[in-house]
Parts: structure tokens; C-alpha cells; sequence
């Protein structure tokens, strides 16, 4: 495991998570909800005790959630996982009564949203030195 991947686990390990076991029978890629604080909910894929991959949801008002930080562990990329994470994420954002979903999405990663059901909206926008543009799906 990488420093960076280190560093993920890390933060989700030290953020006082509780994961839901109700959330884990509607699951078939083992994917765990876990809560941090009210406003953010962590979710991440595991297989035994390593993280596989990881998002979070944020609200941004009462109808309308951001997706933050999504990953997926580099050798594990292609394997479904994202989707997973994505389906999960969106599920779990209709719980709570969202409706939409939004993120800021890098540029090379626009295709894999596409296909996940977001539309560009807006121009491209530059963050963290790399173009961004902003995504939306209706929940
Ligand atoms: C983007 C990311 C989360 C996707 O996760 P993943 O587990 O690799 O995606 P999946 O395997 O679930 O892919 C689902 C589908 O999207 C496609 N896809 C995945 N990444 C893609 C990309 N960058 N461009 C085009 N298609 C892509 C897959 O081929 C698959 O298509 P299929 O169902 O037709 O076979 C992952 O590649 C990642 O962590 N990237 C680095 C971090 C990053 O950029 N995060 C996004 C920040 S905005």
C-alpha cells in the first residue's frame, strides 16, 4: 500500500467511524457506510479490513449533496468498484432525502460520470491546478 493510500485509510480509521450493518445486507461488493460527522457521510468499499476505494457525500443544502473524494485504489481501477461506491453513494443520498447530486469532477474522469448518469454542467473550471468541471444527476 502506497503513503497516499496509507494516508486515506488513515483518516477514515482515526475519524471515529461507525459503520451501519444495516447498510451492509443491501450490499454486493461489501461496500460499508460509515458516518463521521452529521453533515458528511463516508462511505468505502472493503474487502477483509483493507479500503478498496472510498467517497464521501456533503451536503451542500437540504435537496442537494456534493460527491467528495471518491478513489479507487490504483491497481484495483476497471474492476467495478467505482460503480459500486457511485450506487451506493446515491442510494444513501436518497435516504436522507437529496435530490440531487452534484461534484466537481476531474477532466479525464468526465466519462466514467458520464456513464454513471451525470451531465456537465457549466464550463470548465481549473482546481487544485488540474480542469475540473462541475457534474449534476438527478436523484
Ligand atoms: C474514477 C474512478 C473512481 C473510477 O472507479 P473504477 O473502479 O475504476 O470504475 P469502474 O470499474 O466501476 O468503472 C465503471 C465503468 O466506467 C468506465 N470507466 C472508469 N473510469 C473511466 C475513465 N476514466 N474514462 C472512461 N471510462 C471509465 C469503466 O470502463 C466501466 O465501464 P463498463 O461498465 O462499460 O465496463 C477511479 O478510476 C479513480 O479512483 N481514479 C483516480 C481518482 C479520481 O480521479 N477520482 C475522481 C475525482 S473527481
Amino acid at each position: 500500500m502506497g503513503q497516499e493510500e496509507k494516508n486515506a485509510v488513515n483518516a477514515v480509521v482515526n475519524s471515529n467511524i461507525l459503520f451501519l450493518q444495516p447498510y451492509l445486507t443491501k450490499l454486493s461488493h461489501n461496500v460499508r457506510h460509515c458516518i463521521k460527522r452529521k453533515e458528511n457521510l463516508l462511505i468505502a468499499a472493503f474487502e477483509d479490513e483493507q479500503m478498496l476505494g472510498c467517497c464521501m457525500i456533503v451536503e451542500m443544502d437540504p435537496r442537494k449533496a456534493r460527491l467528495r473524494q471518491m478513489a479507487v485504489l490504483n491497481n484495483l481501477q476497471g474492476k467495478g468498484i467505482g460503480r459500486a461506491l457511485i450506487q451506493f453513494a446515491e442510494n444513501l443520498a436518497r435516504d436522507h432525502g437529496y435530490r440531487i447530486m452534484s461534484m466537481h469532477a476531474r477532466k479525464p474522469t468526465v466519462p466514467f460520470f458520464e456513464k454513471m448518469g451525470y451531465k456537465i454542467s457549466g464550463d470548465e473550471f481549473i482546481e487544485i491546478t488540474i480542469p475540473h468541471y462541475e457534474m449534476i444527476k438527478e436523484l
